[in-house]
């Protein structure tokens, strides 16, 4: 059998941290001939993701500018993809989740009628601003994709409502589970813990293109009132590259507050600084899957979300971008013991970190039989 050959793009950190795993399964394996393209939509954030697993881009369209709109990331996406695409006449390509690289993407490889798998696909709020604009790109690349590979029974079912060949579904968990086996380690130090001190850990992370503006600064607001109240709490917040989110965040908190604005932490900082964290407040889409299974209560800034293992699990709670909500939802999980320890417990609804292994196989046997 000639080898298969497989794309994988991407080009954002949370998309990279997922796919890296896939990227070294699949360099693994004699039947599979892999490139690796980046769009870099993220630059220095991407980078660090790379760094840290020690993978090389065979292309790297190097497409983002500061202050990037959607229709910049698709055009630039589209065309240089395509190109690479028509060159290289690859089996596959696999895409990743919900940006617009992975929208803009899929559309390339569609219309030069290559095959796309889509890695975590089935995800839905079927609200079409929220996330915005993330839910469409995830519908969008679920219409054109041939191979879904869903996280989850409910991701699935979302597909199979949709009307998508149940023969091209298949539940693998989430690889943000096996990229926290690479990362996770018990005996891990950072220097952040000394300012910590005894004080109890919050760690934020906020960019989502819908809080932008108010909401973001809702929730700056209501932080900063319960710092000033609760002595015992330190929060980290490693401020997205985004020069709106830095601007708003330095305009609200200052030294007087017990707050550490940081750079984007690396990711084997990022998730061990979440182990030792008491709570996380977030609007992130990968922390609401990583928190389950490192048992970390996550307060949602958002009023949906497209992830509800983690709310069955106990682990979310939507709490939106109010002031009041937000400043409420701390003081609960703060002072109420019993609430802290139900979303404390540790769960796997993500699986057990096997999902690049089995995505791996499912493309091979794929091909071997040749009913994709
Ligand atoms: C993108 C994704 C979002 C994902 C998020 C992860 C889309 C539409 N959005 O949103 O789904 O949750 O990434 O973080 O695909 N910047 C830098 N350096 C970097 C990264 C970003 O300077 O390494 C700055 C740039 O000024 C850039 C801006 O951040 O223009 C926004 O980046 P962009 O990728 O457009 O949007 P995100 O909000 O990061
Ligand atoms: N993350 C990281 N460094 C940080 C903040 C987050 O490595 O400073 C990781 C986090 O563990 C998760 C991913 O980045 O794996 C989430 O990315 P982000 O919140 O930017 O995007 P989303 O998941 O919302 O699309």
């Amino acid at each position: 059998m000639d080898k298969i050959k497989a794309f994988i793009i991407f080009g954002t950190r949370p998309e990279a941290i997922k796919m890296a795993p896939l990227v070294l399964e699949m360099k693994k394996r004699e039947e599979i001939a892999l490139t690796v393209c980046i769009s870099a939509q993220h630059r220095e954030m991407l980078d660090q993701v790379l760094d840290i697993f020690e993978i090389e881009a065979d292309y790297d369209f190097n497409i983002m500018t500061k202050g990037q709109t959607l229709a910049d990331i698709t055009v630039k996406v589209l065309d240089k993809f395509n190109q690479t695409i028509k060159d290289d006449r690859p089996d596959i390509v696999l895409v990743h989740g919900d940006t617009t690289t992975t929208f803009a993407a899929a559309l390339a490889a569609f219309y030069n009628e290559v095959k796309i798998g889509h890695v975590e696909a089935g995800l839905r709020t079927y609200n079409k601003y929220s996330p915005y604009p993330e839910e469409m790109n995830r519908q969008m690349v679920g219409n054109l994709a041939d191979l879904h590979f869903a996280p989850t029974n409910e991701s699935k079912n979302n597909l199979l409502q949709e009307n998508k060949d149940p023969k091209s579904i298949y539940v693998v968990g989430n690889s943000a589970i096996d990229a926290l086996k690479y990362t996770v380690d018990t005996d891990y130090y950072h220097e952040i813990f000394e300012w910590l001190g005894n004080d109890k850990l919050i760690l934020l992370t906020a960019h989502r293109r819908e809080n932008l503006g108010q909401p973001m600064l809702n929730i700056f607001k209501a932080i900063k009132l319960f710092l000033k109240e609760n002595k015992d709490y330190k929060v980290v917040y490693p401020v997205h590259l985004n020069p709106k989110i830095k601007e708003l965040a330095n305009s609200v908190f200052d030294e007087n507050d017990n707050i550490k604005l940081i750079a984007p932490l690396e990711v084997v900082d990022f998730h061990n600084i979440m182990k030792k964290a008491h709570f996380i407040l977030s609007d992130s889409g990968g922390i609401q899957e990583e928190a389950p299974s490192l048992g970390k209560p996550v307060l949602v800034l958002r009023d949906t979300t497209e992830r509800p293992e983690g709310i069955a699990a106990n682990t979310l709670k939507l709490v939106g971008t109010s002031f009041e909500g937000v400043y409420q939802a701390l003081n609960e999980l703060a002072h109420n013991k019993e609430l802290y320890q139900k979303m404390a417990q540790a769960s796997n609804p993500y699986g057990d970190g096997t999902t690049s292994k089995q995505i791996t196989d499912i493309i091979i046997n794929t091909f071997k039989n040749k009913d994709c």
